[in-house]
Order: C-alpha cells, then sequence, then structure tokens
C-alpha cells in the first residue's frame, strides 16, 4: 500500500486539528478565539511601527515573487510552471495590496524599503531557495508551510490592525495562501510518489537537510520579525517558539511521510 494516498488530504481543516492539538500541548492559555476587537494604529508610533510591519510583510511577498519567478524557467515541469504563474500573480497581489494600504496609512510609498527587506531575504537565504528543486522546495516550506502557525497565534491575539487589510486578508490572501499551500503540497507528491524506495529514502534526507539550513538562516530573521510584530500590532509571541517548532515537526512528518517521533532531532528557532 503507497502511504502517500492513505494519508489525509492536506487542508485547512487538517491544519486547525494539528494547531489545536499544538497549542493544548504547549500554549493552553492562548484563547480559542479572538477576544478582543482591534483598533486601527492612531498614534504617530502606531503608525511608524505598523507601516514597518506592513513593509516586512509586504517584502515576504515579493522575495516570493522574486524566487519563483528566478525559478520558474529553470525547471522544465508544465504543470509546476502553471502553479507558479498562479502564485506569482497572487503573491505579487498581496505584496501590492499591502504596499497600497502602507502608503494610505503612512503618506510615503513604501517600495524602496520593500526591496530593502527583500535584499535583506535573499541575503540571508543565500542561494538557497534557487539552487536546484530541492532548496527550492524547502523555500517553499519556509514560506508558506512553517509560518501557518505563528499566523494563527497572530490572528487570535493581535490588537492593532487596518479594517481595509483585514478585509482583503479574508476575501484574497487566506483562500490563496491555503491553495498554495495545497499547491506546494501536491507538487512534492507528484516527486515523491514517481520515486523509486531507494530513491524516497535519498529525497527524505535531502529535503530534510535543506530544511535544516533554511531554519539555520532564517532563525535571527524570525525573532526579529516576531518582535516587530508584537511591537506593531501587540501579538502574544511568548510561546512562539514552542509552537513553531513543533508545527514545522508537524509539517515535515506529513510531507516526509514519517511519523514525528521518528524525525531526527531538528534546529529550533532558539538555536
Ligand atoms: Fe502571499
Ligand atoms: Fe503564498
Amino acid at each position: 500500500m503507497n502511504p502517500t494516498v492513505t494519508r489525509p488530504a492536506w487542508t485547512t481543516d487538517l491544519e486547525l486539528e494539528i494547531f489545536e492539538k499544538i497549542i493544548n500541548q504547549h500554549a493552553p492559555h492562548l484563547p480559542k478565539k479572538r477576544l478582543h476587537e482591534t483598533k486601527p494604529p492612531e498614534t504617530t508610533e502606531e503608525i511608524e511601527n505598523f507601516y514597518r510591519f506592513r513593509v516586512a510583510g509586504a517584502a515576504h511577498d515579493l522575495f516570493i515573487v522574486q524566487v519563483c519567478a528566478n525559478i520558474i524557467g529553470q525547471i522544465p515541469d508544465p504543470e509546476l510552471q502553471l502553479f507558479l504563474s498562479q502564485q506569482i500573480g497572487d503573491d505579487g497581489a498581496h505584496a501590492e495590496n499591502t504596499r497600497r494600504r502602507a502608503q494610505v496609512i503612512s503618506g510615503r510609498d513604501p517600495i524602496e524599503d520593500i526591496q530593502r527587506q527583500v535584499q535583506k531575504h535573499w541575503d540571508y537565504m543565500g542561494d538557497l531557495p534557487i539552487r536546484n528543486w530541492q532548496g527550492f522546495l524547502a523555500f517553499e516550506l519556509h514560506y508558506e508551510m512553517h509560518i501557518v502557525a505563528s499566523l494563527l497565534v497572530n490572528s487570535r491575539t493581535s490588537k492593532i490592525s487596518d479594517p481595509e487589510s483585514a478585509k482583503f486578508s479574508a476575501t484574497r490572501i487566506q483562500p490563496e495562501e491555503a491553495f498554495h499551500r495545497v499547491g506546494v503540497v501536491k507538487w512534492w507528491q507528484r516527486k515523491y510518489d514517481q520515486a523509486s524506495p531507494a530513491e524516497k529514502a535519498d529525497l527524505v534526507a535531502q529535503i530534510l537537510e535543506l530544511d535544516e539550513e533554511g531554519q539555520n538562516r532564517r532563525n535571527p530573521y524570525l525573532k526579529e520579525h516576531w518582535q516587530l510584530t508584537h511591537t506593531a500590532i501587540g501579538t502574544d509571541i511568548d510561546d512562539l517558539p514552542k509552537i513553531y517548532d513543533a508545527w514545522r515537526q508537524e509539517v515535515l512528518a506529513y510531507f516526509l511521510d514519517t511519523p514525528v517521533s521518528r524525525l531526527p532531532q531538528l534546529v529550533s528557532v532558539n538555536d
């Protein structure tokens, strides 16, 4: 029996189920739902912090666009290319919306600040995202999959938000990101299912190694970004390292078709 066929499909319901399990174990005090209504940034300081937070969000999306645009011509896989063309369009639209909302709120066009932050992603990730298809998969895991639990914590605990951005997020970003995650899962499963048993073992080892490299590369950024998120929108970040590590384990267990208990000791965001 092929275990990749018997695993449940990767859906937002499955994500929530895994997230609740992790929260019950590592942060049972976190609210099950948002407790407070958010308010827009008002003071000069709130607006400045919110601006920096939005610039970081747009940079995350624009970096994805730049990486995918680079890779789309390098991997001659039409199925992947069609998926990436959609990801580029979607994440580009997310970056553009975030840019324009930041511009309305701050009164200045953030495009140059955004590109400066994108350059930081290139600097710390190095050639990993575009090294080969396995490196690109590790990039997709880090930029699309591993961040999900921390975004769910943000959505329950944030105190400041822009109502226009929240609307765009609910109607466009959230469903499109769910689609991206499923697209990454499907691409990987196609590659994995086509491999022989010996190749499968080899692929799992390669992906683990590159995902670990990605984690080491991202650790300083993640810490800094969580601090910025806390300062800008008031999210609860105390338990994020434990939640992040546990979520990443679950994602890798699913991708590599290996129970969490049989994964090797992984790099922690705290390392
Ligand atoms: Fe996005
Ligand atoms: Fe995305």
